[in-house]
């Protein structure tokens, strides 16, 4: 036993002082890319597992559509990059293999499909290691249903809090598990600024920040505390506090779920309640997930690679309707605002007010690529 414990107390002492260094490279960091300033632009397009292919092909062809202009005057690269796949992952034991990162990291931004995460064993969940790797660390994720009234965007941290140490825990076999959750101050501070920044550009109100802070006393409590300092930068916007059981609560409220705009919280509770809010707009299907850093940006559906649709066939019925949110996300985050604009309103249209094909995600609905024509052909129209 005094062996495991000397060994758990050596790897603390690791993990720890790797992140004193994070925190510490974090305080020197210089500021987001200007995309204007870019003589040109590359956009990774990244397949994934399960129905990622099926997606992220179709998502390629809308990109390439819309932005025919600016491809054919080389303003704009698409580059295809393969082997994020869970087979290649395995076989070289690493969460994204070294010649799949250094191509991810010669484009400026990603459009990623679904990679299949593995429960247990030690390898890195994909999406983790990309955003720890490209420091990618606000996950923005917007959800709206105008007939409710409802605009929410989620501010969810996403590169410390449960995520980054989760694959490195300790076990003492047979007696116990230990993993470590780690909030620091200067990436607390990044992802408060962006969402106030946000706020503030949009007109927004309010910011509710959720955590746990009366539980995970240190690392909730700083998040609350760091966010709250921040927001006095803000005048005019509210800091709002709540605990995340009663804010998974309220967004099933009717009677005051519109109130809320901008959220703001650590990593875990902002992935769980983000598929809780892509349920209510009308699934998981249907919502876009940006993961931004001051270097890179990664745009990916808010969904995972559902390999139970594939198993059942039903692969070329999947959904892509959250991955072109996201391709609308990336348009407006390297500055095509009119386009992303186009994109968006195509998809309202196509998804909420005509809904001539609609997908299911089983036979009775269209097939993803029917109903990226149809998208194709709406936006045409306008
Ligand atoms: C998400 C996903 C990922 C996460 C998985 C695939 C690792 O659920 O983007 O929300 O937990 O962050
Ligand atoms: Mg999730």
């Amino acid at each position: 036993m005094e062996k495991h414990i000397d060994s758990a107390v050596e790897q603390f002492r690791t993990l720890l002082t790797e992140q004193i260094a994070r925190q510490q490279r974090m305080e020197k960091e210089s500021g987001a890319t200007d995309f204007s300033k870019l003589s040109k632009i590359v956009i990774g397009i990244c397949g994934g597992d399960g129905i990622g292919p099926i997606i992220s092909s179709q998502a390629e062809r809308l990109l390439r559509f819309i932005l025919k202009d600016e491809v054919a005057s080389g303003k704009v690269e698409l580059r295809t990059i393969e082997g994020l796949t869970i087979e290649n992952r395995v076989a070289k034991n690493k969460a994204i293999p070294d010649d799949v990162l250094a191509e991810i990291k010669a484009c400026n931004v990603l459009l990623k499909g679904p990679t299949t995460t593995l429960k247990g064993g030690t390898l890195e969940s994909a999406n983790v290691a990309m955003r720890r790797e490209l420091d990618l660390y606000a996950n923005v994720r917007p959800v709206c249903i105008p007939e409710e009234n409802i605009d929410w965007t989620f501010f969810r941290e996403n590169t410390e809090g449960e995520y980054v140490l989760g694959s490195r825990g300790v076990e003492i076999p047979d007696t116990l598990a230990f993993d470590f959750k780690v909030t620091t101050n200067a990436g607390t501070e990044r992802i408060a600024r962006s969402a106030f920044e946000y706020a503030k550009a949009n007109g927004k109100k309010k910011v509710a920040i959720v955590t746990k802070a009366n539980i995970m006393k240190k690392t909730d409590g700083k998040f609350s505390e760091i966010c709250h300092r921040i927001a006095k930068e803000y005048e005019g916007i509210e800091a709002e506090e709540w605990y995340i059981d009663i804010m998974t609560a309220n967004l099933v409220n009717e009677r005051i779920r519109s109130d809320f705009e901008v959220f703001l919280l650590p990593n875990l509770y902002g992935d769980i309640i983000t598929d809780e809010a892509a349920q209510i707009q009308g699934g998981v299907g249907t919502a876009g997930s940006a993961n931004i850093g001051d270097k890179y940006a990664m745009f990916e559906a808010i969904h995972g690679s559902a390999p139970r649709m594939i198993e059942a066939g039903l692969g070329d019925y999947a959904n892509p309707t959250s991955l072109f949110k996201a391709a609308e996300m990336l348009l407006r985050h390297i500055g095509f605002i009119d386009k992303a604009n186009l994109l968006g309103k195509a998809i309202a249209i196509c998804t909420e007010e005509e809904k001539r094909i609609v997908v299911t995600g089983y036979t009775d609905g269209a097939t993803c690529k029917e109903f990226s024509d149809y998208l194709m052909e709406t936006i045409e129209k306008l």
